[in-house]
């Protein structure tokens, strides 16, 4: 808003930030969070002079305690020459051994991040800097200033209930383990979802490998079906980040943030077999997904994590409603206006109509089988006609 920004990456979810990069007044380069580390470390991309982060203390030997999200801060803190703090008075200590920071070393010397479980902590519980380099801290107690999410729909419960079906029947004739990981996504559709399945008596308590906690790990949590998370950060709506502040005593044990390097993490994605559910704006009947631009050219948030997920996951699952717009739109179309993800690598896609399994499917088998299972019925008869043509 002050126009300071000159270039952003990899993500953002703020309608100013939206505007302005829609405008081209700020350059946006949107790729996986799992790289921007090693980009930055590597130098390909401008070098990071001052470092900002928020935290609940400092102590002064320069150990930096975090508060709701990892991110890239260990990264940046190590690398800058000066470091800004801003202190938020409206956490308490409760919060303290939360974090996980661990960093990579780069190649050749790299060794496999031993984490087996999503529970597992192999690093510090803060950052530690040169307190030499912290040339200034500002306190304050404002809240993060995330919006709400809207409460779950019929949509979203019919997406939910494809989902567990799915799961259940997956794990009934063998092809999936019980107790895998979930990775959830960003967004309405991913939180409706998630707090949807968690109403589901025959679904095991979760375990969570992923970048981003929403609300519904409340649902969850008051559901009884819920073990641990691993996330990057807890993205929670102004009642969501009371409720966990006032609970942290009890929580923080349940939770590990790490730094989005390991949070997102190919390597662990696969070691573990997530289970990934990402939400597409829309999906193309041949299994293309595009998740980041509003009609191929308007930017709405960015990849995020989503393809991190997607690649590496034990499945990778892409969500959306079947039309948008009040039905004026069909979210399955012949072709995504953008790729993201693509069609080598998501395995299924769902809508409120079906969930379309398309592992092991040639593109015209696929195509057939995601017009049947997931296209809304408005919407069917063209997409056919678009496949038989020619
Ligand atoms: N064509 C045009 N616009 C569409 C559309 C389509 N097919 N589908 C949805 N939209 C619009 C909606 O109308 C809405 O617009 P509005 O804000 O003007 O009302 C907007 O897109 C968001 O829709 P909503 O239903 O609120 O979606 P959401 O909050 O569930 O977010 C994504 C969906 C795809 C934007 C979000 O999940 C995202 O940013 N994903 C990419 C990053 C990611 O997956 N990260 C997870 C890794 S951990």
């Amino acid at each position: 808003r002050a126009h300071a920004i000159k270039k952003r990456f990899p993500y953002q979810s703020n309608d100013s930030m939206r505007d302005a990069i829609n405008k081209g007044e700020v350059e946006f380069v949107d790729f996986h969070l799992s790289h921007v580390a090693q980009v930055m470390r590597y130098g390909f991309v401008e070098k990071c002079n001052t470092a900002i982060v928020e935290a609940l203390d400092v102590t002064n030997d320069g150990k930096i305690y975090l508060t709701m999200s990892g991110g890239m801060s260990a990264t940046y803190l190590r690398m800058a020459s000066r470091v800004l703090i801003e202190i938020n008075r409206q956490y308490d200590g409760s919060l303290k051994g939360i974090h996980d920071v661990y960093l990579p070393n780069p190649p050749p010397h790299r060794a496999p991040i031993p984490i087996y479980h999503p529970s597992d902590r192999i690093g510090t519980p803060f950052v530690e800097v040169n307190p030499d380099k912290i040339v200034g801290i500002v306190e304050t107690n404002l809240p993060s200033g995330n919006g709400t999410f809207r409460a779950p729909d019929s949509v979203s419960m019919a997406i939910a209930a494809h989902i567990l079906d799915f799961i259940q029947h997956e794990q009934k004739v063998g092809r999936m383990p019980k107790h895998l990981p979930f990775q959830s996504g960003v967004g309405n559709v991913a939180n409706a979802v998630l707090s949807t399945m968690a109403q589901c008596p025959t679904i095991d308590p979760v375990t969570m490998f992923t970048e981003v906690i929403q609300d519904s790990i409340f649902e969850l949590i008051d559901a009884d079906k819920f073990e641990f998370a691993s996330t990057c950060s807890l993205t929670l709506s102004p009642e969501g980040e009371q409720r966990f502040r006032k609970e942290a005593n009890v929580l923080s044990d349940k939770f590990v943030i790490r730094q989005q390097e390991v949070s997102n993490n190919p390597e662990l994605i696969r070691r573990l077999g997530v289970i990934a559910m990402n939400t597409a704006l829309e999906m193309d009947i041949f299994g293309n997904v595009n998740s980041t631009h509003v009609f191929g050219s308007k930017m709405m948030n960015g990849i995020g994590g989503s393809g991190d997920f997607c690649r590496n996951s034990y499945i990778s699952i892409f969500m959306a409603p079947s039309i948008a717009k009040g039905g004026d739109i069909s979210a399955v179309v012949p072709m995504v206006t953008h790729v993201d993800h693509n069609e080598h690598s998501v395995q299924a896609v769902v809508t409120e109509q079906g969930f379309a399994d398309v592992r092991g499917l040639a593109p015209v088998a696929r195509a057939r089988r995601i017009i049947e299972k997931c296209a809304h019925p408005d919407y069917k008869d063209q997409l056919t006609e678009y496949l038989e043509y020619g």
